[in-house]
């Protein structure tokens, strides 16, 4: 087995040999930008981790595994414009630093430079996974969707939150995990067992992401901590306190979402109820709900538990992370 340190140093290599031309400099400048910049890597060392774990080729999985990052930073590129978020991995995001349209067609290119990488995909398998793949994109688009529907409608519930973050986030998770099972020939049961994995992953992970949205430090983070907040976007978290607050906090709740109020003074206001509420605590509680139904799933995959230990150990530790 390789280790988490390998795998990640070899996807940063590869990504900084993605060939790109000079010109147009403002195409192709930003997307060397969002890709320079880093972030976990965690959808393509998934992919070299499903692969190794059926004893897969790990120059088999590179391709797709790069594939899926290069689409990974697409969807953050258009993400940051619909969010209006300002920092993303502790810099200015593509269309702060440039404009919304290199922004908008700086990502529609990476999707195709993303399509190069799956390609590479050998031919038995290829169709399969261009198929999940097209699949999961629309997927994500829904998500989106509902994320941005989500900020004008205050009667979201638990469930269409949650219905919400497995679109737009857990099954890209799933997707990376059961491409680097399929590719390295691993019986449908078990590709399926890793995927439902990822989805239970994915939404842990989306729920790690919101509540460091509200509790994480920039520093580490890279985002603007309470974007969440001055979006109005329906987290778990202000679901929860929604639910939860008796009438006089729920009107408070209410006028927060409602009306202009100055930046640091809204996120204030509403990290103290969230405090009052225990949001954290409860939201910790769901990462850990989330974290063992994926674990059921796991033991599941009809291998030895010895060939399980790095992605276990990887997904421990990465939601535990506070960046
Ligand atoms: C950010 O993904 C988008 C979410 C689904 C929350 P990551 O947290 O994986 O971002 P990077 O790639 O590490 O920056
Ligand atoms: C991520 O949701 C979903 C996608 C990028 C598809 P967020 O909007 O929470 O991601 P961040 O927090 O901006 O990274
Ligand atoms: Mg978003
Ligand atoms: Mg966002
Ligand atoms: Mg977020």
């Amino acid at each position: 087995m390789n280790t988490i340190e390998f795998y990640t140093d070899l996807i940063e290599t590869e990504i900084s040999n993605i060939y790109m031309p000079e010109l147009p400099s403002n195409l192709y400048e930003p997307i060397r930008y969002i890709l320079a910049l880093g972030g976990k890597r965690l959808r393509p060392v998934l992919t070299l981790l499903a692969s190794e774990m059926f004893e897969g080729e790990l120059k088999s999985a590179l391709a797709p595994a790069i594939a899926i990052e290069i689409f990974h930073n697409f969807t953050l590129v258009h993400d940051d414009i619909l969010d209006r978020a300002e920092t993303r991995r502790g810099k200015l995001t593509v269309h702060k630093k440039w404009n919304e349209n290199i922004a908008i067609l700086a990502g529609d290119t990476m999707q195709y430079l993303a399509y190069n990488y799956f390609c590479e995909i050998e031919d038995k398998y290829l169709k399969q996974c261009l198929l999940l793949f097209n699949k999961t994109a629309i997927q994500i688009c829904e998500g989106q969707q509902l994320d941005m529907d989500f900020e004008t409608n205050s009667q979201v519930t638990t469930e269409d939150y949650l219905t919400m973050i497995k679109l737009k986030t857990a099954v890209l998770i799933a997707f990376s995990l059961k491409i680097g099972a399929i590719i390295s020939g691993a019986s449908a049961d078990d590709s399926e067992a890793i995927y439902n994995f990822g989805l239970s992953i994915g939404e842990a992970f989306q729920l790690q992401d919101d509540l460091l949205d509200c509790y994480g430090d920039f520093t580490k983070f890279g985002k603007k901590i309470g974007n969440d907040i001055l979006a109005n976007k329906k987290t778990y978290l202000l679901i929860t306190a929604l639910n939860l607050s008796e009438p006089q906090q729920h009107k408070k709740i209410s006028y927060l979402i409602t009306n202009e109020i100055d930046e640091a003074e809204k996120i204030n206001r509403m990290l103290t109820i969230y405090d009052s509420l225990n949001i954290k605590q409860l939201t910790e509680a769901k990462i850990s709900e989330c974290y063992e139904k994926a674990n059921y799933f796991l033991a599941q995959i009809n291998l030895p538990q010895t060939r399980k230990k790095n992605l276990e150990n990887f997904v421990q530790k990465l939601l535990a992370r506070n960046f």
